[in-house]
Order: C-alpha cells, then structure tokens, then sequence
C-alpha cells in the first residue's frame, strides 16, 4: 500500500521521525504491531497490508474502528460540520453513544483542539481548549 500521512493530530506523533524510522525496522517482518498507537504516523508510513494497532485511549481505538468500517459516513458526516468556537465547546460537552457519534466527536475535536491535545479530567471528560488560531474548514491536512 502507499504511503499516507496519519489522519489525526497526536501529541508525541512521530510524522516527521517516521521516514528514519523506517530505516531502523528489519527489511522483512512477519506482523506490524503498534502497542501505544497514537496517531500511528510510523503504521500510516509504512502502509502494511496487515498491522495490530492498539492503544489505551478507547476514543481514539472506537475512531480508527470507524475510520475502517464505516468510512463513507464518518467523511460525509465530518464534511459538513463547520469549524466555529461555538460548536467546539458544545461538541465537547456532548457524550455520544453509537460508535459512529463517539468517531465524529472525537474527529472534529481533535482537528480543533490546541495542540491535537486529548486531556480528560479525573471523571474522564474531555477538557482540551481550542487552538487559537483556527481555520473554519476541517479540510485541512495535518501538521501534528
Ligand atoms: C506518544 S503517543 C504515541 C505516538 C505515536 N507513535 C504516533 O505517531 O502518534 C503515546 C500513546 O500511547 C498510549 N498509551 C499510553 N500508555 C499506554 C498503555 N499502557 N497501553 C497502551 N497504550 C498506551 C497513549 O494513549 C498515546 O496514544
């Protein structure tokens, strides 16, 4: 498969490491095992057919299960949504159930979020602020 660019924005995400580190994994393997996924920017370069991704953060898992189920409606349902200080913050006090709800939630707020920061509270809910400077369109590539 090609190579992509990883599709959210993660604090520590290794976009711009992974081309060297690449160069450090043997040139054949059997499996592609991410433990602490993140933003899997090294898994997104490489592109393996095959790859175990996991992580503790069941919000980001919950999205890439989405991301490969139910593509089609995640894009179209994050296509329409409009980047605003408004819709963040009553984006962030929503609890979403279907797992689709839960994707584009967390999706949208991870675009708009300060530093693609995911910060939960002790009782667990999100609480990152907003990035300052803002475009309002959630098309933009990623530079996390
Ligand atoms: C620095 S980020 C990983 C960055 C990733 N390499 C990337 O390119 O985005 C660390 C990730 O490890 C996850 N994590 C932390 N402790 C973990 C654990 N004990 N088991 C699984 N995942 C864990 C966090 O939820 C976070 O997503």
């Amino acid at each position: 498969m090609k190579s992509v660019n990883p599709i959210l924005r993660w604090a520590g995400g290794k976009r711009r490491l992974a081309p060297k580190l690449r160069l450090l994994m043997p040139s054949v393997w059997n499996r592609y095992i991410e433990p602490m996924a993140g933003s899997a920017a090294l898994f997104f370069y490489v592109a393996p057919d095959q790859a175990i991704l996991a992580d503790l953060n069941p919000d980001l898992i919950n999205f890439y299960v989405v991301l490969r189920d139910d593509c089609a409606h995640l894009i179209g349902r994050l296509s329409h949504m409009r980047a605003s200080r408004k819709s963040y913050y009553q984006m962030r006090e929503l609890k979403p159930r279907s797992k689709l709800d839960r994707a584009v939630r967390f999706a949208y707020l991870n675009r708009l979020s300060w530093n693609g920061l995911y910060r939960v509270n002790k009782e667990g809910k999100f609480n990152s602020l907003l990035k300052l400077r803002m475009k309002t369109s959630l098309n933009q590539s990623t530079r996390h």
